[in-house]
């Protein structure tokens, strides 16, 4: 079986070249693939929760014991399955988006996506303080909050919070999905279809992951988690079934490796 390189996007379909990564070797896996929703070839799913279930069994297999996954879907994506005997489920993280119009008649809109934070075992890696949030509205709530006593004892209360910012929580309305007018789009054809914002990526990455951490990217696209783990200094092993995709990222990767030398020449 070929040794595969750390940094590479590999052509191809991801449940042949699972076979050559080795047992409990990567850190992370930001699994974006099919939610078995849209038309197009490599989104056509049968059953989107035996599929996931696939997924985690042959995912957990190459994650080190501590190792975390992020599984994207729609909000059936895990439902009915049992996913227990292969990872623990830490916690399903809605990603919020409200511009999205709200067209539905029959029913509610459906307004957000699945994250499905899973750990093989106890998550070895959360990095809460790289990824905090402003406190916003809430800090100026619990102040005004600290003036009033309490009812039970009438004391003052002293509310503690981290001038760091607060835990992001699991619903994610901060980050948007692309739109037409991003900068950091590659194609309008890949519009809510592929490719996410390096932002939530990057949310993912720096909680779950450290410099020098190995990160496998199943389904790659057009590369947004090898471009954000090359930036975050971590290494990314990524697959994908699309060569024009493969090229894409490999182009997006590349460039991101100039920027940053500029960058770097600039500051010196
Ligand atoms: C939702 S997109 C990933 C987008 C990516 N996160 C980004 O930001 O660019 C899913 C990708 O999975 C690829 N894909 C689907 N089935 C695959 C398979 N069996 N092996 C490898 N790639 C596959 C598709 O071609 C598509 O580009």
């Amino acid at each position: 079986m070929k040794q595969l390189e750390l940094d590479t996007i590999y052509h191809g379909d991801t449940f042949e070249l699972i076979k050559s990564v080795p047992d409990k070797s990567i850190d992370l896996i930001v699994c974006d693939g099919p939610y078995g929703v849209t038309d197009y070839d490599w989104d056509k799913v049968t059953d989107i929760q035996t599929f996931n279930l696939e997924l985690l069994k042959i995912f957990s297999r190459v994650l080190k014991p501590g190792g975390s996954m992020y599984l994207f879907g729609k909000e059936n994506c895990l439902d009915f399955i049992d996913y227990r005997p292969y990872l623990n489920l830490n916690r399903k993280i809605i990603w919020y988006q409200p511009s999205r119009l709200a067209q539905g008649r029959l029913n509610y809109t459906n307004n957000y996506d699945i994250i499905a934070y899973f750990s093989k075992g106890k998550a070895k890696t959360f990095n809460l303080d790289d990824i905090r949030v402003p406190q916003l509205v809430e800090l100026e709530h619990r102040l005004r909050c600290e003036k009033v006593p309490s009812v039970m004892n009438g004391q003052y209360g002293k509310t503690k919070f981290n001038t760091l910012g607060k835990n992001p929580g699991d619903v994610w309305g901060d980050i948007k999905q692309l739109t037409y007018k991003s900068k950091e789009l590659i194609s309008r054809e890949l519009l809510n279809t592929i490719q996410k914002p390096e932002r939530l990526i990057e949310r993912l990455v720096k909680a779950s992951s450290n410099p020098g951490d190995v990160i496998l990217d199943p389904f790659a696209g057009v590369g947004t988690t090898a471009v954000v783990a090359k930036k975050l200094q971590r290494h990314c092993i990524s697959f994908e079934i699309n060569e024009d995709f493969v090229n894409l990222s490999k182009e997006r990767v590349e460039d991101k490796e100039e920027k940053q030398a500029e960058f770097m020449w600039n500051i010196v």
